[in-house]
């Protein structure tokens, strides 16, 4: 009796076992075969101007969305992730040092890659936050390219990417955002210039930096990966409705909010929050206190 109750759970246990790797398999290949898909986009030609206010205003666009924390303090490219589970994501090399960009990189191919979330070849970025930098104005992602265009060369090679098989799982599960130009909508047309008056209209501008953790809808966001902690409602029923603009811009500025909890840099990227001017977090308050 015990000795054929063994032998079928021996064997529903095998079966469990094809199942999944079949299941894997299946997943894996439908995740491969997306990455491996050609994608193409006209971008009409934008005119790079290189002015100081440009150039100025590039700098801290590339402070305030969060290029360095991924690309590196030099833009010179960094590994971001390196994990038996995750794999292996190079964050690219932005400079026009040896691993870097390509010399004939050209404006339209950058309009591609922030706006349309693909490669000079078409390929598909991975892990490139485009769902979030397609909704930047024209002027600023020009303003990114007038600066970029200027950075010291860098010699840096990195290593290819290779996604690891929970990746592969969170993507085909619509998890993680591992391949943002299905996430885009390509037919919207980018806004000429933002909103720089302080108010509700540059803080929901501005707050398509946050809606990648902190939801769509900024009312809340689960873990971006496991481990990771999942990202609180910023609207008025969140803590925002509670906290006074002083308390707000103080939180985000030091990562310890007003009841004494430090946020660490990994969890809530406060370093980058911390180089955003005063109006633009008074106007990121004023527009999650008007969210219901
Ligand atoms: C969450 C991390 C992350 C952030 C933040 C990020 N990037 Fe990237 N970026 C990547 C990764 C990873 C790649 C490489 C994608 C690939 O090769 O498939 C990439 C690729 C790129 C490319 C394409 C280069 C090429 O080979 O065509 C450009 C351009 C770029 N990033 C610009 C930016 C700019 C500008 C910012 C800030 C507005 C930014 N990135 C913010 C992760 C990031
Ligand atoms: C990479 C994911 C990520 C991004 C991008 C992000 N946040 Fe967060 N944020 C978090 C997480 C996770 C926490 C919770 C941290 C903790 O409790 O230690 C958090 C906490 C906060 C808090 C404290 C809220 C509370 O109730 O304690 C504020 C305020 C905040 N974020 C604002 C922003 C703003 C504004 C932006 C965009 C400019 C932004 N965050 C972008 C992940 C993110």
């Amino acid at each position: 009796m015990l000795r054929k109750i063994f032998k079928w759970s021996g064997i529903v246990l095998a079966a469990l076992l094809i199942l999944t790797l079949v299941a894997y398999a299946g997943i894996s290949l439908n995740v491969h075969n997306r990455m491996q898909e050609r994608y193409r986009y006209t971008v009409a030609p934008v005119t790079i101007l290189s002015d100081s206010v440009s150039l100025l205003k590039g700098a801290h666009l590339l402070a305030i969305k969060g290029c360095y924390e991924c690309h590196g303090t030099q833009m010179s490219g960094k590994i971001i992730a390196d994990d038996g589970m995750i794999g292996r994501v190079s964050a690219a090399n932005l400079t026009r040092g040896r691993g870097g960009l390509p010399a004939d990189y050209t404006s339209e191919d950058w309009f591609r890659a922030l706006q349309h979330g693909i490669g000079k070849d078409g390929r598909p970025l991975v892990l490139m936050p485009a769902q979030e930098t397609a909704m930047m104005s024209e002027s600023d992602m020009a303003a990114i390219i007038a600066y970029c265009n200027r950075l010291p060369p860098v010699n840096n090679q990195l290593p290819p990417t290779s996604i690891g098989p929970a990746a592969r799982i969170l993507a085909f599960f619509d998890k993680i955002p591992l391949l943002p130009v299905e996430k885009i909508d390509h037919l919207r047309t980018l806004d000429k210039v933002a909103d720089t008056l302080e108010g509700i209209g540059q803080g929901k501008y501005l707050a398509a930096s946050c809606s990648g953790c902190h939801g769509a809808d900024l009312k809340g966001g689960e873990a971006l990966l496991p481990g990771m902690l999942p990202a609180p409602d910023l609207s008025a029923g969140g803590n925002t409705g509670k906290w006074t603009q002083a308390q707000f811009i103080y939180t985000l500025r030091t990562g310890t909010t007003p009841s004494g909890h430090p946020m660490k840099n990994e969890d809530m990227p406060w370093q980058m929050t911390a180089r955003y001017t005063d109006k633009e977090l008074a106007s990121l308050y004023q527009y999650f206190r008007s969210l219901k």
